[in-house]
């Protein structure tokens, strides 16, 4: 599906309007401060809008994308142009047997990736293979909370379509679309596909994934959204600071979280590692993931860090 439908696919100014939240995640996850002269691997890096301009902006030593869609790679490129960066490098390859030696980059990033996979946690491992002693891997994965309306409207649109994409998306339309096709921009057409219409998903509680990390042996690093309170208020001040250069806030959560934030006492940023989520904080967030779940919302959960120990 990726391959007929590359994602996402951002215009520049759509790239512009993400960065300030790219850029506070980044610093919350503690890879800001590893970036610089890093080498860099994004696992399912797809159409690289999200990492393209947060690479040049850290001056990563290469970026290496890595994808099982040559058309995303393919757009990939021109993002890379666009951007006027010229450490990309794209490969073709599947994630379960990526072409690269143990221990060969500094950062290993994977965003909405492995729950697309039979096997996340084998993912996982190879995400760790090729990640340096003390370096970085950072995923990002489906909360098992906030899809659970989602997967009722994805389930449903997968009984009546059948397994075919192409379907799934004119009766995913039909069902829940909110304007004309003709009227779609690219990017809300790949979204309606990444969301109704791939063959495979899983979904992840905030618990099991700390335990896969400890069952790897890996030191939590951080997460975004923070999960304690005084980072989370950090991260939602540092996000209001970055306004003025990028006001464009896609989410309505987000926003009041921000506004709420520039009004309360200013926070210092945490130096990394971040502590690590208490159960107590794993059950609200994900109290708030089923809350946010009630309207079929379709996101990601939050993402998480770990250091690979040296
Ligand atoms: C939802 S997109 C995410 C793209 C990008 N990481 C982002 O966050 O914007 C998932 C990407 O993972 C890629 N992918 C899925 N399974 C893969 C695999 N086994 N090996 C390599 N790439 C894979 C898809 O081709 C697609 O580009």
């Amino acid at each position: 599906m990726y391959m007929a439908h590359p994602y996402p696919q951002w215009t520049k100014e759509e790239r512009r309007d993400h960065f300030a939240g790219t850029l506070t995640q980044f610093r919350f996850l503690g890879l800001a401060d590893f970036m610089s002269g890093a080498r860099f691997l994004d696992v399912g890096c797809g159409t690289g809008n999200r990492t393209m301009k947060v690479a040049r902006h850290y001056g990563v030593r290469k970026y290496v994308g890595v994808d099982h869609s040559r058309a995303s790679l393919k757009i990939a490129q021109c993002v890379a142009k666009e951007e006027e960066f010229d450490r990309f490098v794209g490969i073709e390859s599947d994630l379960f047997d990526l072409p690269f030696p143990d221990d060969s980059f500094d950062i290993v990033l994977s965003q909405g990736v492995l729950h697309h996979t039979p096997n996340p946690l084998r993912g996982l491992q190879e995400l760790v293979r090729v990640c340096r002693p003390g370096g970085l891997i950072a995923l990002y994965l489906y909360n098992k909370w906030n899809h659970w309306r989602h997967n009722i409207q994805k389930n449903k649109v997968s009984r009546l379509a059948g397994p075919d994409f192409e379907r799934r998306f004119h009766m995913a339309h039909r069902l829940y679309g909110r304007k004309p096709i003709e009227e779609m921009t690219p990017e809300q057409i790949a979204t309606f596909y990444d969301q109704y219409c791939h063959p495979h998903k899983s979904d992840h509680t905030v618990g099991e994934t700390l335990r896969w990390f400890d069952q790897l042996g890996l030191t939590y690093w951080g997460s975004y959204p923070p999960m304690r309170f005084g980072d989370l208020l950090a991260a939602a001040q540092h996000r209001g600071k970055l306004l003025t250069e990028s006001p464009t806030m896609y989410s309505a959560l987000g926003r009041m979280l921000v506004s709420t934030a520039l009004k309360l006492p200013s926070v210092e940023i945490g130096k990394p590692p971040f502590r690590r989520p208490t159960l107590l904080h794993a059950i609200i967030f994900q109290m708030g993931y089923a809350c946010q779940g009630s309207s079929g919302a379709y996101s990601g959960g939050p993402g998480f860090s770990v250091r690979k120990p040296s």
